[in-house]
């Protein structure tokens, strides 16, 4: 079941997606060589509290942490850890997700190491653009179709992979709502979004092939080809007759297509 949300329930998760906002970008300036999995983890969960706000991702269906850091190879559902040191070179995609006042906002991105290869980078830029281009289709009165293969496209285009098993979705009062959000599709087709959805976007682009395997705690995934992953979400409002409100990126302001 779809729930729309009201201007007063956005505005809401407007007040959460700002929150979570700021904690990436607190996050994302902790990363450096030396730098543990863990310790990105905790300086997360300390600012959610400290907000008021709640990690959703901490218990949800038994996940013991409160960001997903997903290293190199690893798609996403990385669990942190004390042992896990980050290395110069490395690309890493940190998942945070968080409540506040009942109201949910989950968004990720990928970032390098210190100094990381031109092919790594380009990786975790095409698929910022990949969120880019499916995010300006996510208009009421297009389809999810159009969504998926905004992204497919250009992912292609590249020579990457768009992987298949993992999703976005609708968000709201739960960070899992229907409907799954895929990252590729067929224009025109699937279901039409309306003024009032609310969805994460979340393509996750191997440089390589698109299939995963799982690791063996049951919730890391990686590509099977062992290619880099890169994994860029947002959590967004579909409006009618306007692109999308980017509710954890306050502030942002839509340009021309380049
Ligand atoms: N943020 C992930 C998503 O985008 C969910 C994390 S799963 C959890 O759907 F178990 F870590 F919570
Ligand atoms: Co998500």
């Amino acid at each position: 079941m779809i729930s729309l949300k009201n201007p007063d329930q956005i505005g809401k998760m407007r007040v959460a997606g700002a929150l979570l906002y700021e904690v990436l970008q607190q996050v994302r300036a902790a990363v450096k060589p030396g730098v543990t999995t863990a310790q990105l983890n905790d300086l997360a969960e300390k600012l959610i509290r400290r907000n008021h706000a709640i990690p959703s991702f901490l218990n949800y269906e038994g996940y013991p942490a409160s960001i997903c850091a997903s290293v190199d190879d690893a798609v996403v559902h990385g669990i942190p850890s004390k042992k896990q040191v980050l290395r110069e070179g490395q690309i890493i995609s940190i998942d945070c997700g968080l409540i506040l006042d009942g109201w949910q906002a989950d968004s990720a991105f990928t970032v390098g190491v210190g100094e990381i290869s031109e092919a790594a980078q380009k990786l975790i830029d095409v698929t910022e653009q990949c969120f880019w281009r499916a995010a300006r289709q996510a208009v009421a009165g297009n389809r999810l179709g159009d969504v998926g293969h905004a992204c497919q496209e250009l992912a292609e285009a590249n020579g990457y992979g768009v992987i298949r098993d993992l999703t976005g979705h609708g968000i709201g009062r739960e960070m899992h709502e229907d409907p799954p959000v895929y990252n590729f599709g067929v224009p025109g087709k699937g279901l039409k979004m309306r003024k009032g959805m609310t969805i994460a976007i979340e393509p996750m682009i191997s440089a390589g092939d698109w299939r995963v395997t799982c690791d063996a705690d049951k919730w890391s995934y990686r590509t099977r080809d062992r290619s880099l992953c890169s994994h860029y979400e947002h959590t967004i409002a579909i409006n009618e007759g306007a692109l999308p409100e980017i509710l954890t990126y306050p502030d942002f302001v839509w340009k021309e297509e380049a």
